[in-house]
């Protein structure tokens, strides 16, 4: 992680462009703030990969967002689209106009978070399956350099940068489109999370795949429970298997059974941002605080002064 975030350090000071690619189910989650940090004032091209299975307008939402942005441009992708090197290209000479022939090419960093699609995207620009798909997610160790076209250059971020998940929806969002490991949540957590999301965004999707009706009114519980029981996820006694129904729900969402589907509007995830923003703040005060006190206690700092009350005559005592 360190020598990633180095690797990215030194690489930025050469770029024109850093292609950001995100999740179009879940773009605001899916972004990474420690990279925005370190790619600072660089044009920046947001890439909506996935898009085949995110829902079509809410990827214009978040297209819109991102396009309204000073320095950004944004587009959509997914893996079926053969050539996408023509709208990259393009949107990157619109970001750097200044770039381009062979004294000053282009030169292009792109990064993303695991599972994203970086892999797969990074193949079909190359025209060959010359990085591994599917595998442990990052799996790519050294930077490479992909020539798009001759004064076009691609470079790869080695590694894995994984940013602090201060958005509590992220991290079930994240974990609902596989983005992380099975280790980091529980799958039933997971399920009703995204059940107590889509009853109230996607209920029809819902009522159609698993032939239920009125599923807003249900508590995620009851609509879990419906579910495994309507797809044989029982186990002994006729109780319903709430693991394997969290786990059929989870695919379903994952592999577009459910329908296209986006879990989050730029103005949802500026709410939940702000929320999760203040609630670290507060979170890092405390922590400031203890240390403090800690600290104190070990006599590595003074005592603060006390501070003088009005009716209080003379000066405060000083340690
Ligand atoms: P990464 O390098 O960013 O970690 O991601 P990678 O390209 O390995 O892609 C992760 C998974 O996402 C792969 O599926 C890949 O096929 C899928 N994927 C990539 N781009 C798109 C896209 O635009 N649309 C859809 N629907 N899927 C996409 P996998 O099941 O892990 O592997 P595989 O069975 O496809 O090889």
């Amino acid at each position: 992680m360190h020598l990633t975030r180095k690797a990215i350090q030194e690489r930025v000071k050469e770029i024109d462009v850093v292609i950001e690619l995100l999740d179009a189910r879940l773009p605001g989650s899916s972004a990474n703030p420690m990279l925005a940090e370190l790619t600072r004032g660089r044009p920046a091209l947001k890439v909506l990969n996935k898009q085949d299975l995110a829902d079509p307008a809410r990827t214009a939402l978040w297209l819109d967002h991102y396009n309204a942005e000073p320095g950004v441009r944004a587009l959509a992708l997914d893996a079926s689209i053969t050539s996408p090197a023509k709208a990259l290209v393009q949107a990157c000479h619109a970001l750097a106009p200044n770039r381009g022939g062979m004294a000053k090419p282009m030169r292009v960093l792109i990064c993303g978070i695991p599972n994203v699609g970086k892999s797969t995207l990074i193949n079909t620009l190359k025209g060959k399956r010359a990085a591994k798909t599917g595998d442990e997610a990052g799996v790519t160790k050294l930077e490479q350099r992909i020539t798009i076209a001759p004064d076009f250059y691609l470079y790869d971020t080695p590694g894995v940068l994984w940013p602090r998940i201060i958005v509590t929806q992220s991290g079930y969002n994240l974990a609902a489109s596989g983005a992380v490991g099975r280790n980091a949540f529980n799958d039933e957590e997971v399920a009703l999370e995204l059940l107590d999301y889509l009853r109230q965004h996607y209920a029809s999707a819902l009522e159609a795949r698993y032939r239920l009706s009125a599923v807003a009114d249900q508590t995620d519980t009851d609509l879990l429970e419906a579910i495994g029981r309507q797809r044989g996820a029982l186990q002994g006694g006729g109780k319903v298997n709430l693991t394997k129904a969290a786990e059929i729900v989870i695919h379903d969402f994952r592999s577009a059974a459910l329908g296209r589907i986006t879990l989050e509007t730029p103005e949802q995830f500026a709410g939940w941002l702000q929320a999760g923003q203040a609630r670290d703040a507060e979170r890092q005060l405390k922590k400031d605080a203890f240390e403090t006190a800690r600290l104190i206690r070990l006599k590595k700092i003074p005592r603060p002064a006390r501070p003088r009350h009005a009716d209080e005559g003379g000066d405060a005592p000083s340690d």
